[in-house]
């Protein structure tokens, strides 16, 4: 099934994709194309129900003013335009603003889209497409158990049963109870093929006294390029390799050129010759769309709606140079401190929250002696893009009572704060 399609022609905005959500929200599929796209090219698409060309800041490449191609008015497909005032079309609007209230109308009435977007659909749809694609061929996976990765996972088993092999690579700085969970999930819920690689020993021994960041984050990277070809290179006539490839990570708006459409991201790292056709199902998905998709393909809310974890995972928590003992109290204060934020209703309302554990003990008295120990510290903040971040105002109560059971449920620890720095200046992470 081929769903109709409202097309949104990137003149420069830099709300695009704020505009193809909204129509997505109507029941109505959108994508963004290129300003210059042609008559012909529209038409191969086949099912573009209507256009709209969204003007803005971006509009000027190279000193010249950039526009539309003029054939595209003579497809025969209605076209809105906002904040574009040369366009040749009945509908203009100056603003989003002024456009949205029009919109409804403009999608439904006048452009006769179905709206046939949903997740069931979607689904239906990929797994007709995976199928074509697949064959009886095997597919490869990279299964972190993030989100991305565990909604493709879950995807493809539905798709192609056991022609999927899933590889975990558990690095020893996960977050308590995460590699559980997913083999939980995907072997035994799912009977998923997974590989569960316990690679803890190798990555603790290879950052062992290494301090710097940037170092520890290299070596993380590269040790996981290098388990994840090991495991490949065991497994015979894998043609495909399956990637959480989302739609904000191929579309980029008003950018210099006003080209919509980046280099999708690629396995950077594999060898030339390990090389594999990609299969890619939630790259026309925005990242609320993927987690609907996860919950109609039967996932755990948990694991659907987690908060975001970085790649190198509790290492860059665990500051300085990474020990046992740290990386042992930074997850158990983390435990904790998820386990709280759920009990007071705030895990769906926080957009990230963690504990870090720095590499220097305080001073401090237990059982009526001098003791000398870890802090733990708090970090709770709230983001749209990641690129700046507030704190959140925590309740003082909240904070006692993960105090309170920090300080008695973690060994070596001896003293609690809370991190009330913004983004900028900090950083969300430590390090
Ligand atoms: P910062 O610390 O730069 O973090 O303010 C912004 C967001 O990015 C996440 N983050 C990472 N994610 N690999 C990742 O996959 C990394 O190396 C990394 N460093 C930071 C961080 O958790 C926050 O959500």
């Amino acid at each position: 099934m081929k769903q109709d399609m409202i097309v949104i022609l990137d003149l420069g905005s830099t709300e695009n994709t704020v505009l193809a959500r909204e129509i997505r929200a109507l029941g109505v599929y959108s994508e963004i194309y290129p300003h210059d796209i042609t008559k012909a090219e529209l038409e191969a698409l086949s099912n573009v129900k209507g256009i709209i060309i969204y003007g803005g800041p971006n509009n000027v490449v190279d000193g010249v003013e950039i526009d539309v191609n003029s054939e595209i008015y003579e497809a025969g497909i209605p076209v809105m335009s906002i904040a574009h005032d040369k366009a040749k079309c009945s509908e203009k609007y100056d603003t989003y603003e002024a456009a949205l209230p029009e919109l409804k109308k403009f999608v439904l009435d006048t452009c006769h889209a179905e709206t046939n977007w949903n997740m069931e659909n979607f689904i239906a749809d990929q797994i007709e497409l995976i199928r074509k694609q697949v064959g009886d061929r095997k597919v490869l996976l990279a299964l972190s158990g993030g989100v991305d990765s565990s909604v493709v996972a879950a995807l493809l088993i539905k798709a192609i049963g056991k022609q999927l092999v899933c590889v975990h690579v558990n690095h020893g700085l996960m977050r308590k109870g995460e590699s559980e969970s997913v083999i939980e999930v995907f072997k035994n819920q799912m009977d998923a093929n997974l590989i569960y690689v316990d690679a803890t020993e190798r990555y603790l021994t290879k950052l062992e006294g290494v301090a710097d960041p940037e170092q520890k984050r290299k070596i993380i990277g590269a040790e996981f390029i290098r388990i994840f070809e090991e495991e490949a290179r065991k497994l015979d006539g894998i043609d495909f390799l399956a990637q959480g490839t989302i739609y904000p990570d191929i579309v980029e708006s008003g950018t210099k050129t006003a080209k919509v459409v980046k280099s999708h991201h690629n396995v950077g790292g594999l060898p030339e010759d390990l090389k594999f056709e990609l299969v890619e199902p939630l790259k026309q998905l925005f990242k609320d769309e993927v987690r609907l998709c996860g919950v109609a393909l039967g996932l755990p809310e948990e694991m659907v709606y987690r908060q975001p974890f970085p790649g190198p995972g509790l290492g860059v928590r665990c500051l300085g140079a990474i020990t046992r003992e740290r990386l042992e109290a930074v997850r158990e204060a983390d435990a904790i401190l998820r386990e709280e934020f759920h009990n007071a209703g705030l895990d769906r309302k926080v957009w990230q929250y963690f504990t870090v554990v720095p590499d220097f003990k305080s001073v401090g008295v237990r059982n009526n002696a001098r003791s000398y120990e870890y802090p733990v510290i708090i970090r709770a903040v709230n983001t749209i893009d990641a690129m700046s971040a507030s704190i959140e105002k925590l309740d003082w109560d909240v904070l006692l009572k993960i105090t309170d059971r920090i300080m008695n449920e973690v060994p070596n620890v001896n003293r609690v704060c809370y991190d009330l720095s913004p983004k900028p200046n900090a950083t969300i992470e430590w390090e």
